[in-house]
């Protein structure tokens, strides 16, 4: 049936052939290779995107670090008489992890206990195992541990005891299987029994994590990323690197080794966005840079790590570092590219090898600074690159211009195109009619300069930064049809990358992004399968796809490129009807002497243009893909706002 319907949507009708609109495509005549970082994603620690989200962990404020110590934790009692609980803070003797909490109980007790509400509420899984962890250090010997997994109406549904064992700090673990699910249920430690304990880095994680790694990252969370095969995973920000102060910017060394000696900050989007505070949100980075590079590698991803420049986010404070005290940040990432790809008898490259991963992770590229501009970026720029071009000249520099096309943008543009940078990151949060405006924005620009990066983009349905943004068809078809004109244009445009890439769907700061999730679903947007399939059919090198001789950039609503896949001997055609109606266009392969060619058509359309993904309605944007035969000279039928990629063998 399937395969009636598809070569009744394509095939060579003769008559409505000399009625539509041709797009000749020249399949011997090979324009540019494509690079296979041409479509990449970008994770930033936005929206909860890392604890609670990819950091697998339950437990939100294990370390007690959180500004408010106790904050995600309540007591079973409805008062604790004072000093029986006290937050202690050991500053000079431990900066990287100064707090912990000390239980000190005199009478005997089976009633006092710690409830973590997890974030939002756990989301709790008949018979997964769960590995609950701590540090703990028993002053006083006579208490015991009863940790339970309670459901939402507060009944335990996995019970285990734990006996500290030592009066030295020591991390000590026990498993609970529980035998029923709960969507919001929380843990409680009980304490029983009497005597004087101290507690700290209190985890919980599923054993189904991704590849059953132990305290590793949510399984569905990583497939969603996996399934776009991306060339590359820019990491960790955004405004993160930058932070609002100096003091809050992100400094991947205290993101590696023992989790208790990973700093603890609070997350620039914590009080980032004044209509959306999210007081709890923290980076305790169980997601930090081992983790980033050791995804990368299991994706088949190239790193792309960007590094603060010595300036904190420009709309926030604008700190920068005089240029005096800029080495440290120089260092910085000189240490990451040893760490990355240093030999293991190096400094760093030893480091990684002691973290168990002696084979270096192959990183090309590194970003210097987010969204920073002025003098004072390029001043900082220059420091950077001298620096790291000396002892690294393989190394690709990514460069910052901004953050939009304003007049700021061109000065950066123009400065940096007379350093001759490498590379130029442009961001872009634009509407969709600027998105489908510029399908044709860089087929015009400087071969011969800096290669583009678009390090951001993503189109914004009712307004640039609304929080009424949603991830629309008619968004996701503007990105596609603005795709279009990167595919056409990657001699320059080497690298892309969506953002922002995952947003809890209860505690979210910026909207729209590439893929929402809560605690048990991973939900995708249009937008999602818009990247997925220009990834998943990249292809090697660019051929001309021309009407009239001229590239498809908007006549009669429709954007259109073309590749073809050395490999696999295959055309892939992408073809975008932004209108309301259905286009007939004919596919003319003069080259091409096979008369009928076979292969697949994936159309991603939707109900209406304004119709999006839903945890409730997960598919009703989503591509549909069916086996074509088509002649070489023969028509394919668009159906109104849709995305069509055409895979054929030639
Ligand atoms: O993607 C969200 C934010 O947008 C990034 O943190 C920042 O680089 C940009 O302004």
């Amino acid at each position: 049936m399937l395969r009636i319907a598809a070569i009744l949507l394509i095939s060579c009708y003769t008559l409505q052939a000399q009625e539509s609109i041709t797009y000749v495509i020249n399949t011997t005549t090979v324009k540019t290779a494509i690079q296979p970082s041409l479509w990449g994603i970008f994770f930033e620690d936005i929206n909860r995107g890392a604890d609670g989200g990819l950091n697998a962990d339950l437990i939100k404020n294990g370390s007690f670090e959180f500004n408010t110590p106790l904050m995600g934790w309540k007591t079973t009692a409805r008062r604790i008489p004072d000093g029986v609980a006290i937050i202690v803070n050991r500053q000079q003797e431990n900066p990287n992890n100064p707090k912990y909490l000390q239980l000190d109980i005199p009478r005997s007790t089976d009633t006092l206990g710690l409830v973590n509400e997890g974030f939002g509420g756990m989301v709790i899984k008949k018979e997964v195992r769960y590995d609950f962890s701590l540090l703990v250090r028993q002053q006083q010997p006579g208490i015991q541990l009863r940790i339970e997994l309670l459901n939402a109406a507060g009944k335990p549904i996995a019970t285990a005891r734990l006996q500290p064992a030592t009066s030295s700090w020591q991390e000590q673990s026990v498993s609970l299987t529980p035998t029923d699910t709960a969507r919001k249920g929380r843990l409680v430690i009980w304490f029983e029994g009497s005597g004087k304990l101290d507690l700290d880095m209190i985890s919980c994680y599923p054993s189904d994590t991704w590849k059953g790694r132990p305290k590793g990252l949510r399984a569905d969370m990583v497939q969603a990323l996996a399934d776009i095969k991306p060339g590359f995973i820019r990491f960790p920000g955004g405004c993160i690197v930058e932070g609002t102060d100096l003091n809050e910017r992100y400094q991947w060394k205290q993101t590696i080794g023992p989790r208790v000696e990973r700093k603890l900050i609070i997350n620039k989007w914590n009080h980032g966005v004044a209509a959306r505070p999210t007081p709890d949100y923290y980076q305790s980075f169980g997601l930090g840079f081992l983790e980033y590079f050791q995804l990368c590698e299991d994706i088949g991803a190239t790193p792309m790590p960007i590094i603060n420049c010595g300036m904190s986010c420009q709309f926030n404070t604008a700190e920068v570092v005089p240029m005096d005290q800029l080495n440290p940040y120089i260092q910085d990432a000189l240490d990451l590219i040893e760490f990355a790809n240093g030999n293991v008898n190096t400094p760093w490259g030893k480091k990684r090898a002691e973290l168990g991963h002696p084979a270096p992770f192959n990183m090309k590229w590194l970003g210097v600074g987010n969204e920073n501009w002025g003098p004072q970026y390029i001043e900082r720029l220059q420091a950077f690159t001298k620096a790291i071009k000396q002892r690294y000249p393989d190394i690709q520099l990514i460069t910052s211009t901004g953050y939009s096309p304003n007049p700021q943008f061109k000065y950066m543009d123009s400065v940096l195109r007379k350093l001759n940078v490498d590379i130029i990151d442009e961001h872009y949060y634009q509407t969709p009619n600027w998105f489908l405006m510029n399908a044709g924005k860089y087929d015009n620009y400087d071969r011969k300069g800096p290669k583009i990066f678009l390090g951001e983009y993503a189109c914004h349905s009712v307004r640039i930064g609304s929080q009424d943004n949603r991830n629309t068809l008619l968004c996701a078809l503007s990105e596609a049809a603005f795709m279009t004109g990167l595919e056409r244009n990657a001699d320059i445009v080497t690298m892309s990358a969506y953002a922002p890439l995952f947003a809890h769907t209860d505690a979210w700061q910026w909207t729209p992004n590439l893929i929402w999730f809560d605690n048990s679903r991973v939900l995708a947007t249009p937008s999602y399968y818009v990247q997925q399939l220009f990834s998943r059919n990249r292809g090697t090198h660019v051929v001309p796809l021309l009407q009239e001789g001229m590239a498809v950039t908007g006549q009669d609503s429709c954007y259109a490129s073309a590749v073809i896949d050395t490999t696999t001997k295959e055309l892939i055609v992408k073809l975008i009807n932004a209108s309301g109606e259905t286009k007939q266009r004919t596919i003319d392969l003069p080259q091409v002497k096979k008369k009928k060619l076979t292969g697949t058509l994936a159309v991603l359309k939707g109900p209406a243009p304004n119709a999006i993904n839903t945890l409730g309605q997960p598919e009703a944007v989503t591509p549909a893909v069916t086996t074509v035969e088509i002649k070489n000279k023969g028509v394919i039928t668009l159906t109104p706002y849709s995305v069509n990629v055409l895979r054929i063998k030639i």
